[in-house]
């Protein structure tokens, strides 16, 4: 299952209307893991036809991906609307398009819906053996209170199911509920978003969009935001302007001290593992299978995220277990 492969990396998940021709052409020049070029909420229904079209003339001139950019998606419409269904006859057979971001989502028949029309729309890339098998990806989000109660029927709707995303904006309005700075209203929705992906074996669980963007007060609050969202679980987090994807990106990559500590005991591990021990410790703490799992997993993301493992590892070669 391709689809599900841990190697998808969606730090950043940066959204571009549609509707703006400018917008358009600025994305072509970021860098960000995901670009999510969008026909949902940021394109008014009347202008939808038109910002289909420009979607469609971009990326039908696109050759490839921009070199800096791992993931191209599309946001449709949700499945309950009339424009979801010409969303995809439009796009979906565009071999550029890695991804459909779909809102909404209310359950598992949204997943289902948009499956089989991909799976029809775009038949060589989701037939197993042919050679242009590279399935689309599904990303969905999760903006209301029966999907949060539905998150496991969810997870478990579609093959092609490749994250979640917490949408706080609707979130909010589905239970009449104001968004606070502490996000302490959201907490019970995104903490059951992370485990719900991860239990499914998803490979990313994307926060929040932060609203403010502008100036230092803007940063400040992002980079509250981020830290905030990778402790709880999140792989990465929705932007709206470029100027939040470098500390987005950054703060959702391992931080620098993460991948030495991370470094340090997977090479102790070994030495440690040669010597029949299970459990030692490094630094005055205790570590043990787990632990050493995570190190792992950290140096595998800092690798995939660019980070020079080699010469760390060349650094402390010879840290050994305490
Ligand atoms: N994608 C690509 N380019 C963007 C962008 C985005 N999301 N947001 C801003 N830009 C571009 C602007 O076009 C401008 O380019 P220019 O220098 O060539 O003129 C530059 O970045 C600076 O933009 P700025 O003037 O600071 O912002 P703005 O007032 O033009 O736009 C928003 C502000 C919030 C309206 C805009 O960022 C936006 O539409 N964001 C996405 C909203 C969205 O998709 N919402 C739905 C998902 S939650
Ligand atoms: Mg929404």
């Amino acid at each position: 299952m391709a689809a599900r492969s841990s190697s998808i990396l969606r730090r950043a998940l940066l959204y571009v209307p549609a509707s703006s021709p400018r917008m358009l052409t600025k994305s072509l020049g970021l860098s960000s893991d995901n670009i999510t070029y969008d026909l949902e909420d940021s394109v008014t229904p009347s202008a939808k036809p038109q910002a289909r079209e420009a979607l469609q003339a971009h990326l039908s001139g696109l050759s490839s991906r921009p070199s800096a950019v791992s993931e191209l998606a599309i946001r449709i419409n949700a499945a309950s609307t009339p424009h979801a269904l010409d969303d995809l006859m439009a796009l979906a057979p565009l071999p550029i398009v890695d991804a459909v971001v779909l809102p909404k989502v209310n359950g598992a028949s949204d997943l289902t819906f948009v499956t089989e029309t991909l799976q029809h729309l775009a038949p060589e890339r989701h037939r197993e053996g042919s050679q242009d098998y590279n399935p689309i990806k599904i990303v969905a989000l999760i903006e209301s209170a029966r999907a949060i109660v539905d998150l496991r029927e969810i997870c478990a709707a579609s093959p092609l199911l490749s994250g979640l995303i917490f949408a706080a904006e609707d979130f909010a309005l589905d239970l009449s509920l104001t968004r606070t700075p502490s996000l302490g209203e959201f907490l019970y929705a995104r903490s059951a978003i992370v485990t719900a992906a991860r239990a499914a074996n998803l490979p990313s669980a994307i926060d929040l969009v932060c609203t403010s963007y502008k100036g230092e007060e803007g940063l400040a609050r992002l980079e509250e935001e981020c830290q905030g969202g990778k402790a709880m679980g999140f792989n990465g987090k929705q932007c709206i302007h470029p100027s939040q994807v470098e500390m987005v990106q950054r703060l959702f990559a391992p931080s620098e001290k993460e991948v030495e500590w991370a470094v340090r005991i997977t090479i102790a591990d070994k030495k440690a593992a040669k010597a029949g021990r299970g459990a030692w410790t490094l630094d005055g703490a205790m570590i043990d299978a787990p632990v050493a799992g995570k190190a792992r997993a950290i140096v595998d993301k800092a690798h995939r995220c660019g980070i020079d493992i080699q010469g760390l590892q060349e650094k402390w070669r010879d840290q050994e277990p305490e």
